[in-house]
């Protein structure tokens, strides 16, 4: 194993210490950065895996016999095992590099989708689906034939099993979900509807964008299909992700890219195509950005889940208590199971004004729609403001956020 994918904590105890970006000063405040399902910022091991691939070892892979060529092959190649073993995948075969989750899901809709749908085939995808896993559907359902159904939500954002277990028959083909609602923070059932996609023979897509960074997870534990791994949700870099399949899936599935790389031979008459992982992986690859994202990885794994995980959930119960106090305050996503993020509207107030007030105070939120118009519509609202938190996250950055409230509703009601 190269030794700039080994994680170096500066100081364990305190991950905040390990990104840089945190410490900084906007509009003369210390900043508290709370969009982190937007994206997560860097820890100084990420930054470092890159800086030193390309310093050091920057070449293109699986191409060249000379020594920087050899080594980046290596260090490539050992990134996907980082990710299988991330998310104990059976083999590296069954780990795609990708741009990130919206080009996985594009992957297995252009690829499997266009292949095994047909006319009446139905896709059912949860009503608070991102973009990203509602309109590559949408394209290999017009050139199919095959029908997109939502599956219920309840008005507290968690989806409806007993409407989902209805809406299940031989005609369902495919199951699409997100493990983490990014703009609600619901933490969905997805081990079950998996287990009830399965029982008539649907294959499950689970969108892992926020999840991979906040709970452990374990695809051969789930039995899902397909799984997909953003780099820059999970303190790596952007442009890189990952999707997990099974290996008899990909090996059935046609090419999604072609050139470079995904052929074993090429013909003017015929192409022969590659191996997995590499059939699916046209053209030189990020390199970079897969190391980055092994070193993010290892980064998490280095922290250890129980900490990972009490340390956001206490944050998340401060942050609904003292968020929801905060006069004309109403917080949308009340599921029992959420990850750390608290969506919120503020009456009299539209959400970009909270957003533009509080960065003035040195806090960073979103406010939008959160790329899910559909949710946004089941919901009444047009937008909300998100507090999203991360591993480097405390209490007193809640109160930070709290303060600058105050001050929303002293300028604005
Ligand atoms: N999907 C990302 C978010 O929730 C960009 O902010």
């Amino acid at each position: 194993m190269s030794t700039f994918l080994k994680p170096k904590l500066s100081n364990p105890e305190h991950p905040r210490c390990e990104f840089p970006a945190l410490d900084q000063q906007v509009h003369g405040k210390p900043l508290v950065y709370l969009d982190n399902a937007a994206t997560t910022q860097k820890p100084r091991s990420v930054l470092g895996a890159m800086q030193s691939y390309y310093e050091h070892d920057n070449a293109n892979v699986h191409r060249g016999v000379h020594a920087l060529s050899q080594r980046a092959t290596e260090a490539f190649d050992e990134s996907r095992r980082v990710l299988q073993r991330f998310v104990n995948a059976a083999s590296e075969k069954e780990i795609i590099f990708t741009k990130g989750c919206t080009e996985a899901i594009n992957l297995v809709a252009h690829s499997w989708g266009r292949t095994e749908l047909k006319p009446g085939d139905r896709i059912l995808l949860s009503h608070m689906e991102h973009h990203a896993n509602i309109v590559p559907w949408q394209i290999a359902a017009e050139m199919t034939g095959a029908e997109i159904h939502p599956i219920p939500i309840t008005d507290e954002g968690e989806i409806d099993l007993g409407a989902f277990e209805r809406l299940l028959d031989e005609r369902v083909k495919l199951v699409g979900v997100k493990h983490v609602c990014n703009a609600l923070g619901t933490i969905n059932p997805v081990a079950k509807m998996i287990e009830m996609a399965h029982q008539v023979g649907a294959k499950a897509l689970v969108d892992g964008a926020q999840a991979t960074a906040h709970i452990p997870v374990d695809v051969r534990d789930l039995d899902v299909d397909f799984y997909t791994i953003s780099g820059h949700k999970l303190y790596g870099p952007t442009g890189v992700g990952a999707l997990y399949a099974k290996e008899d899936l990909l090996e059935r599935m046609p090419p999604y890219q072609s050139g470079g790389d995904m052929i074993r031979t090429v013909t003017f008459e015929k192409t022969t195509y590659n191996d997995l992982p590499n059939k699916f992986e046209a053209g030189t690859p990020n390199m970079a950005g897969a190391i980055g994202l092994a070193a993010a990885a290892d980064f998490l794994r280095g922290q250890g889940w129980d900490e990972i995980e009490n340390n956001e959930q206490r944050v998340l119960s401060y942050a609904t208590d003292e968020i929801g106090s905060v006069p004309g305050v109403r917080i949308i996503g009340t599921a029992k199971h959420k990850a750390a993020i608290v969506s919120f509207v503020m009456e009299g107030v539209h959400p970009h004004d909270i957003g533009t007030i509080v960065d003035g105070e040195g806090v960073a939120i979103r406010t939008g729609h959160h790329c899910c118009m559909p949710l946004m519509q089941r919901l009444g609202i047009p937008a909300t403001a998100r507090a999203s938190f991360a591993i480097y996250n405390s209490k007193s950055d809640v109160d930070s956020l709290v303060s600058a409230l105050q001050k929303v509703r002293e300028i604005l009601t």
